[in-house]
């Protein structure tokens, strides 16, 4: 590393090293490092006289709860982290071993980028790295720590991986920072309000989870692994679980208000289904209408998704869309059963959305539910009205098992519009046409907005109580266990992006 004077800077900044940072994160005694006396062959700048210790990144091999990942942890001490050729190279043949083993690669960043001394080098070591983030993709499972700067077309690497874990106030990823910013558009920004956590996580959705420091991100990255296979060819561990698959909760039949207006919190319902204390949460803080993330059901893992009828009524929007459809494909790439609870009253209106491309952007959610062929089992808890219905993994776009709520309501739209458009003659000449228009309303909401008609055409599989959903949804899961879905052979589809 950098030498004393440099590591007390590290550690004064609330940052471990990068050899600190991979002992915290693997089992104890584990790491197997690979490519310690790798040194750069740099000449100008100064660069004969530089030496940096393993070229700023340290590499290798260990294990997470027994199972074998890569490392590779990225060392600000030594010439800033920065990626030159041969940190480049280090790199890349852990990538390598990775995708030849299908072992998980997870990347510890802290690193000022290019090392700007050795150019076009350190630019394409780059895209070797980016090129083989592509290859592994849907492959092994690539897990980034963003763990202080990240800056330029190095941020790319990390958004090519699955997921991106943030450290609060010292991980900062940005394309261009506050002074060319300044120089360009003129606004005033710092690094941390362009790029920290809370605005990657929050504000452009390109972050998914925050963690207050080193040693919490590096936790949350084994408990990311827990819920993931080694690659795609392999199922995800299962865990010991004592909470009975049968357990009921009688309270949940209280949860969804009558009033079809009234909002409440789905995480209530995720909560009491998966196994106690078993969900984590992906991207909480952006697009909170729609809830995602892992949890355990009899011990398996699952991928949870909700809409959120506590935030814009649920409705589908555009970043609502982009951050469901990308984790039905990473579940869908790791074998990960998804289990999708569905109240949405359709699609957010208006000219943001529609200008902003919202047909694309929700079509990707359409696509990525009908390109997943792992198991699928759907819940219609309230609200599932028009093209939202669809979208959200309906039986018709492949659910392989759908549960209904009493409380669902299935139907074109809602009960008050639908009437306005089919019963406006009859509202428009009746003395009291707002009474004539709850009248009719309440026809449309008795003849359609229940489970049943569905049900009746075999859409709906079969109305359950709520307070048994757990065990429903773990009977669907043990019944599709063997599930296999083929699809015809392409080179690759052409995802609306
Ligand atoms: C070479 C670098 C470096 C770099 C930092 N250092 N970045 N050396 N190449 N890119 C060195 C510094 O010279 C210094 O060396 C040490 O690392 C620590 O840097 P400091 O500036 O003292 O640290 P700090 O004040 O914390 O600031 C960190 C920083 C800043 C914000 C990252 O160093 C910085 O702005 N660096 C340049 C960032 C950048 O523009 N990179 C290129 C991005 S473009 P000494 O010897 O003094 O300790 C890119 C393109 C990728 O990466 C393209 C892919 C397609």
């Amino acid at each position: 590393m950098g030498g004393p004077s440099r590591i007390a800077r590290q550690h004064a900044a609330g940052k471990m090293t990068a050899r600190e940072r991979v002992a915290a994160l693997l089992d104890p005694d584990s790491f197997e490092e690979i490519g310690a006396h790798v040194r750069h062959r740099a000449r100008a700048f100064g660069m004969d006289q530089q030496e940096i210790p393993a070229d700023a990144v340290v590499t290798g091999v260990g294990r997470i709860h027994g199972r074998v990942v890569y490392v590779f942890s990225q060392d600000f001490t030594s010439a800033g982290g920065s990626l030159g050729e041969m940190h480049a190279q280090k790199i890349v043949r852990l990538q390598d071993l990775a995708l030849k083993t299908g072992a998980p690669i997870i990347g510890l960043n802290d690193s000022g980028g290019a090392r700007i001394q050795e150019g076009v080098d350190a630019l394409s070591g780059y895209g070797e790295i980016f090129k083989r983030n592509t290859w592994s993709s849907g492959v092994i499972p690539q897990i980034t720590v963003i763990m202080g700067p990240s800056a330029g077309g190095a941020v790319y690497s990390p958004a090519l991986t699955d997921l991106i874990v943030m450290v609060e106030h010292t991980g900062q990823m940005f394309i261009t920072g506050p002074q060319v910013i300044k120089t360009v558009t003129g606004e005033n920004v710092t690094g941390e309000q362009i790029g920290g956590a809370q605005a990657q996580i929050r504000k452009s959705g390109v972050a998914h989870m925050a963690a207050a420091d080193d040693a919490e991100a590096l936790a949350l990255v084994r408990t990311i692994l827990s819920y993931l296979p080694n690659n795609n060819r392999e199922l995800p561990p299962v865990t010991a679980c004592t909470d009975p698959l049968d357990r009921m909760d009688e309270a949940l039949a209280e949860t969804v208000p009558l009033d079809p207006n009234k909002p409440y919190d789905v995480k209530r319902i995720i909560a009491s289904v998966v196994d106690p204390d078993s969900f984590l949460e992906i991207q909480n803080g952006y697009a909170d209408n729609i809830v995602i993330g892992l949890a355990r059901i009899g011990g398996h893992s699952v991928g949870i998704c909700a809409n959120q009828p506590r935030v814009l009524a649920g409705t589908m929007d555009i970043n609502a869309s982009d951050k469901l459809a990308r984790f039905v494909r990473l579940c869908d790439s790791f074998n990960i059963p998804l289990v999708t609870f569905v109240d949405t009253p359709g699609y957010l209106p208006g000219t943001a959305q529609e200008f902003g491309g919202i047909i694309r952007h929700g079509a990707k959610v359409l696509y990525a539910y009908a390109e997943a062929t792992v198991p699928k089992v759907t819940v219609i808890l309230r609200k599932a009205y028009g093209g939202a219905y669809l979208a959200m993994c309906s039986r018709s776009l492949g659910a392989d098992w759908v549960f209904a709520w009493p409380t669902a309501e299935i139907a074109v739209m809602g009960p008050e519009g639908a009437a306005n458009i089919i019963f406006r003659e009859d509202i428009n000449a009746a003395e009291d046409p707002q009474a004539m228009r709850r009248t009719k309303a309440e026809e449309y909401r008795e003849e359609f907005a229940n489970p049943y008609v569905a049900a009746a055409r075999g859409f709906v599989d079969a109305v359950i109580e709520p307070a048994q959903t757990r065990g429903h949804i773990a009977q669907a899961l043990m019944a599709l266990q063997n599930k296999r879905d083929d699809r015809p052979h392409k080179r690759h589809g052409n995802m609306p992006l």
